[in-house]
């Protein structure tokens, strides 16, 4: 499985380039108003932290002529810029037009399988399925995931799945169960996925033994 950092902080995303574990970034323009830095300026400085697609996210979600613009703008700034395009029907004929071009996507805010099909269809690079807001309301967000992972299987598309809106570390747990192919992780939760306490415990009972025997490397 493939880990991607759902962020825009800076830190957070040196910090993960140093682990070596994650494979990509995704941003939303929620991330971005959160850091306050320039969005063309925060791109480029993740896309030289990381060598992997960065998520660069379109605003308009209503004129597929206008997504068009903002995606050629975002995709101009790093040969590894994946445009993130809001699902909806004037995204998905901004979609087909980019994939007929060679630019990479990413259609978010994905809830249900038919939804993930129509964006599959459309020739989408990762379909991004948003679980932890299904799970605010009481759903369950991985229903849609493992439908969709099938879905992608049986009818051999080429997009990914990305699972998104990730809120704990059984969201990857029940991510890997699916086979889903990608999951975008928060910071914290890419932290907590290292604990656990008998880990912990472990270790301190090793080193406690270890300094109590006298013994060392020679
Ligand atoms: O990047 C999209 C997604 O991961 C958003 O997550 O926590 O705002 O539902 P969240």
């Amino acid at each position: 499985m493939k880990f991607f950092i759902d962020s825009a902080n800076l830190e957070e995303i040196r910090q993960v380039a140093e682990m070596g574990l994650v494979d990509g970034v995704t941003t939303n323009p929620s991330l971005l108003a959160k850091e306050g830095k320039g969005f063309k300026t925060t791109i480029q400085e993740i896309c030289a932290m990381i060598d992997g697609p960065v998520s660069a996210e379109v605003v308009t979600s209503d004129n597929a002529e206008q997504m068009l613009k903002e995606a050629h703008i975002v995709a101009g700034w790093h040969p590894n810029v994946v445009v993130k395009i809001p699902f909806g029907p004037e995204g998905m004929k901004a979609v087909k037009k980019l994939t007929a071009e060679g630019i990479k996507t990413n259609v978010t805010v994905l809830f249900t399988v038919t939804q993930a099909l129509i964006a599959a269809k459309a020739g989408a690079t990762f379909l991004s399925n948003f679980v932890g807001r299904v799970d605010d309301l009481s759903g369950e967000g991985m229903v849609a995931v493992r439908d969709t992972v099938n879905m992608v299987h049986e009818y051999e598309f080429a997009s990914e799945v990305l699972v998104a809106s990730v809120r704990s570390p059984q969201h990857i747990v029940e991510s890997v169960r699916c086979g889903a192919q990608i999951a975008t992780i928060p910071f914290k939760i890419l932290a907590q996925m290292y604990k656990h306490p008998l880990t912990t415990s472990g270790i301190e009972k090793f080193t406690e033994d270890w300094n109590k025997s006298g013994l060392n490397f020679d």
